[in-house]
This record gives C-alpha cells, structure tokens and sequence, in this order.
C-alpha cells in the first residue's frame, strides 16, 4: 500500500496529513527516507521520526448517529463530530455523509478500499429513509418519487417509495447525492420536517440507541465485501 496510506492506518494522521509529514522528511522505510510514491509491503520497517509504526487493524463500526452531529471528522465551527462520538481507537472515518439533523445508520471504517467502493455510486448500496413530511403525499407523489424526479443535477434513479402513517414515508434509495432525499421531497411539494436513515447496506439500527454504535459482526463484514 501506499505509504499516506500506512501512515493513516496506523493511526498518525489523515492521508493528506501523512503526505506533509513524508514532504517534511519526518517518515523512513527501512531507514530510507519516505517518498510520496513509496509503496510499503508486509515486513517493511517503517519510522516517524525514528519511531516504529505498526498498522492499525480494520475497524468497522456502525453509529446510530443522533440529530446535531456533523459527518466529518473534524467540524471549523466546533460542532460535534460522529468521529469525535465513536471515539474508536482506530482512525474510522465515516462512509458517505448524513445531514447534522439527519438521524440513523452511519458506517465508520478504516478500510479505505471497502469505503470507496460502498460510496461509489456504481455499486448502488440500498439506503432507506424515514421522513416525516409536511402535508400528505397523495399516491400521485410517490409515483413521481418512485419514476424519478428532475433534480437540478439530473434526475434521480428509480427508487421505492411507500407510506408508512400520517405525514410519514419511507424511501429506498440506490444512489446518495447530497441532500437528495429533502430534494425528492420537496419537490413533489412534501419538505422533509424530519429524516432517519433506518437501513444502511442491510445493517439495521436494532438494539443501537442514539448516539450509541457497535463493531460489524464477521457475518456482516462479509455480506458488505461482498457487495
Ligand atoms: N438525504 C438527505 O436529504 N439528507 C441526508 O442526510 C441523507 C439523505
């Protein structure tokens, strides 16, 4: 792997964060100074500032995240972070993003790879979302939504949709654009009052209260890789 890479495994810094501290001349692999594009194998010795690093293990972590917390690791403004709540030893860092006032299913890993591509639209990961509405979306509605609708970066994807009670629908999604769910809504003439992820990729909230998170089981580990 890459060396940033190495570095942000083993917890020193941020990939970029690693890319200056191999500019400062601070990291050597087997006693030769580190270059941006040096690649690290199993059995390379690897130093910041002469002290040995060893990689982090893969961690996977599944935060029922509450209203109030940004999708960041780190917030300019000082609010508080879904990384700062998990607190994980290893350095997890979320997969996508939910709003601040977005509630629910979050996962946070260090596996760069598997991050990658459970984001990329190509893979079509199913979300689903719970949105309390205002007004009631008449069957109309939830046709367009599911039809797709004209957004102004392109019109979204075939998705479900069904009501769930009064002023509350559930929407199934296989692509993740920012805000997309207020959007779809808004646009049908239903602005979002309130929105939770209640489905992530098949991992459910179940037994997680909010603001509460737990590690991925292997099982779930290996139904998500092979995705
Ligand atoms: N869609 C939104 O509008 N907000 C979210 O947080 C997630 C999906």
């Amino acid at each position: 792997m890459r060396l940033n890479a190495y570095l942000a495994r083993a917890g020193v810094a941020s990939r970029r964060g690693a890319d200056e501290l191999i500019k400062a001349g601070r990291v050597t692999v087997n006693g030769e100074q580190g270059e941006l594009n040096t690649f690290v194998g199993a059995g390379d010795r690897v130093e910041l500032d002469g002290r040995p690093l060893e990689p982090q293990a893969l961690a996977y972590v599944l935060l029922h995240k509450p209203a109030g917390v940004v999708t960041t690791a780190r917030d300019p403004q000082g609010r508080p972070t879904v990384v700062g709540l998990v607190n994980h030893p290893a350095r997890v860092v979320p997969v996508g993003r939910l709003d601040a006032d977005t509630t629910g299913a979050l996962l946070l890993t260090n596996d760069g790879p598997l991050a990658h591509r459970l984001a990329h639209p190509r893979y079509g990961v199913e979300k689903v979302y719970e949105a309390d509405v205002q007004g009631e979306p008449p069957e109309e509605a939830l046709e367009r939504l599911r039809a797709g609708i004209e957004l102004d970066d392109g019109p979204t994807a075939p998705a479900e949709a069904r009501r769930l009670g009064p002023g509350r629908v559930e929407l199934t999604l296989h692509e993740g654009r920012k805000h997309q769910v207020k959007r779809m809504l808004a646009a049908v003439g239903h602005p979002v009052m309130r929105l939770h992820r209640s489905r992530y990729a098949g991992l459910t909230l179940e037994g997680l209260e909010p603001g509460a998170w737990r590690e991925l089981e292997p099982s779930e580990l290996d139904q998500l890789r092979t995705m």
